[in-house]
């Protein structure tokens, strides 16, 4: 089914593989992902471990080249853009929560979410980047370095520099896997909070089905596939 002209796919993933080199051979990653998500979509992806959820988040963000298919991000075809015009693509577009945090470890809290706004040439970047880090209950943890930060406070440092910039397209690889139940729903209600005041698409991988549900729909991956997509008919 083809989505009326009017309202374009942001993320468009059309029969993508990604094969990797191992020891063992090469291996099948991801199989054959067909899915387009609209512009504000809330997208749940579950699955268990290995299925390939975090790779097909990468792909998404245009951070691992496919092996075959087609990947379109915000109109653009992923496949036929350099690195640097890529960085653009993620700066202008894309908030990323990666699973292992990845912060800069040599920068404290407020300059580790200031980055993506120093980097669109944003005035203001620290008065923004100390809002996005008291909406995620961290304005009392402003000049604390990574490593002076808990697990679950480092998340939601990663998940502050995701939001700042208001994107277009949020992927949120585990958001809430190092927070406590009560946390992990705040931070859930801030990310449901920023997509629907941004018209943000947001692609939320999750353990968790109780937060799985609070998305407009649901994608389960197995093996490298989508074994069930609640949203396949709409899209
Ligand atoms: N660079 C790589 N080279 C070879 N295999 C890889 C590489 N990266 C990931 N894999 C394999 O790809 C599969 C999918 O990994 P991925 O990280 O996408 O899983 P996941 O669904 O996010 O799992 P989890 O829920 O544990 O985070 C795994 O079996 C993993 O071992
Ligand atoms: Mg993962």
């Amino acid at each position: 089914m083809t989505l009326p002209q009017s309202q374009p796919a942001m993320i468009d993933l059309d029969q993508v593989s990604l094969s990797l080199p191992s020891r063992a051979g090469s291996v099948d990653i991801l199989n054959s992902i067909s899915l387009r998500i609209k512009p504000g979509e809330t997208v749940a992806m579950l699955g268990p471990s290995g299925a390939g959820k975090t790779t097909a988040m990468m792909v998404m963000g245009g951070l691992e080249a496919i092996t075959s298919g087609r990947i379109k991000v915000a109109g653009h075809d992923l496949m036929a853009l350099d690195e640097d015009r890529l960085a653009e693509i993620r700066r202008d577009h894309i908030g990323i929560i990666f699973q292992a945090f990845r912060l800069i470890p040599s920068m404290t809290a407020l300059e580790n979410v200031a980055v993506p706004l120093e980097l669109t040439g944003a005035a203001d970047a620290f008065d923004q980047a100390r809002q996005a880090l008291d909406d995620v209950g961290l304005g009392h943890r402003l000049d604390h370095m990574p490593d002076q930060l808990s697990g679950g406070e480092q998340q939601r440092v990663a998940i502050a520099r995701a939001i700042v910039t208001n994107p277009d397209i949020l992927l949120a690889d585990e958001p809430t896997g190092n927070l406590d139940q009560a946390t992990g729903a705040e931070i859930m209600d801030l990310l449901l909070a920023t997509a629907e005041r941004h018209n943000t698409c947001l692609v939320l991988i999750t353990h968790d089905e109780g937060l799985a549900t609070r998305c407009q729909r649901i994608i389960r991956i197995a093996d490298g596939q989508i074994a069930a997509d609640s949203g396949a008919l709409s899209s």
